[in-house]
């Protein structure tokens, strides 16, 4: 197939342009460089060139307290920028998946959000995806949203390198916040299972998510231990940070659609924390 990624230089979309060619895709990546997804015109003149039979749609202005403190950008982006990606698709013939997040839903649920459950954000960026999410379902293009969360992976700003980071500072005790809990996601594995789900005969949501629900706090003692380090953590509340955007306390997302499909689900961080680590070494030769 000839796939088109949007976001293609972010953390995730640098590892869908790799699964993509590694799955034997013609792959076009595009990033804010090459045309930006606010522009209805720029959007559909790049797609037309192109003429793809399927697009990934990474591209998001993903900073939660720049969106918060940035409403208006934050859905020109993420929610505009996705009606004219989605369209443009539609236009062209083009199938579309776009990747959501966890933070459409407030997490005041007790348990993992399938699905079905209902929209219910608390935050600007939240409320700008939960946007993106109907354009995309309104848009007449075939799509998938694949929500996802928590993500890390080898070519971005991310949780992991961020504890690695505090690390090497030499720093005696590390506060982490213990009241929000998730599934930490590895981008390499959720690039492989988009590029799976290319050619599953699924319109609509799929929640997508690594094995495990953990809080930042045991996240962080993961990483920490794996890297041999003798940091003490101290747990902290949310609250006590005091960041400009709320966030849901629950953000564990049932992967049932993908379960209900008889596809395999995504394992634990734990097993990809040794590469990490090692990637982040290798970073700071
Ligand atoms: N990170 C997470 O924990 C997380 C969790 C759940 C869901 N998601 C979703 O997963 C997707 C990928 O996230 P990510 O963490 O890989 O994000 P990322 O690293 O920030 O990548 C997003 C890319 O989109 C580009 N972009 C921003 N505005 C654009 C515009 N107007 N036109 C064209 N490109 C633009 C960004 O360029 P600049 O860097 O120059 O802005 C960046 O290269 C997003 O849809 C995000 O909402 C992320």
């Amino acid at each position: 197939m000839r796939v088109a990624v949007t976001g293609a230089a972010g953390m995730l979309g640098t590892d869908v342009m790799q699964a993509l060619a590694a799955a034997g895709h013609v792959c076009i990546g595009a990033d804010i460089d090459d045309f930006d997804i606010t522009s209805y015109r720029a959007t559909e003149s790049w797609l037309l060139k192109y003429n793809p039979d399927a697009l990934i749609h990474c591209a998001a202005m993903t900073d939660v307290d720049a969106c918060e403190a940035q409403p208006e950008q934050a859905h020109l982006i993420n929610a505009v920028g996705s009606w004219n990606v989605a369209t443009a698709c539609c236009k062209i013939g083009a199938s579309i998946t776009a990747v959501s997040t966890d933070y459409v839903f407030d997490g005041a649920k007790a348990e993992p959000y399938t699905e079905y459950d209902r929209v219910c954000p608390i935050n600007v960026y939240g409320s700008s995806k939960a946007a993106a999410e109907a354009m995309v379902a309104g848009s007449g293009a075939k799509y998938k949203i694949v929500r996802t969360s928590w993500l890390y992976g080898y070519n971005g700003r991310n949780f992991v390198y961020a504890i690695l980071d505090k690390a090497k500072t030499g720093i005696g005790c590390l506060n982490v916040v213990n009241d929000q809990r998730g599934a930490p996601t590895f981008t390499r594995n959720l690039a492989v299972k988009l590029t799976e789900l290319l050619t599953l005969p699924h319109n609509g949501i799929l929640h997508v998510t690594g094995g495990e629900v953990c809080s930042w706090y045991d996240f962080a003692g993961a990483i920490l231990s794996t890297a041999g380090s003798d940091i003490k953590l101290r747990p902290i509340s949310t609250t006590d940070l005091n960041r400009p955007a709320r966030r849901p306390a629950n953000s564990a997302l049932n992967n049932l659609t993908l379960e209900n499909l008889g596809l395999n689900k995504i394992g634990s961080f734990r097993d990809t924390l040794d590469g990490m680590i090692r990637a982040y070494e290798e970073k700071q030769r």
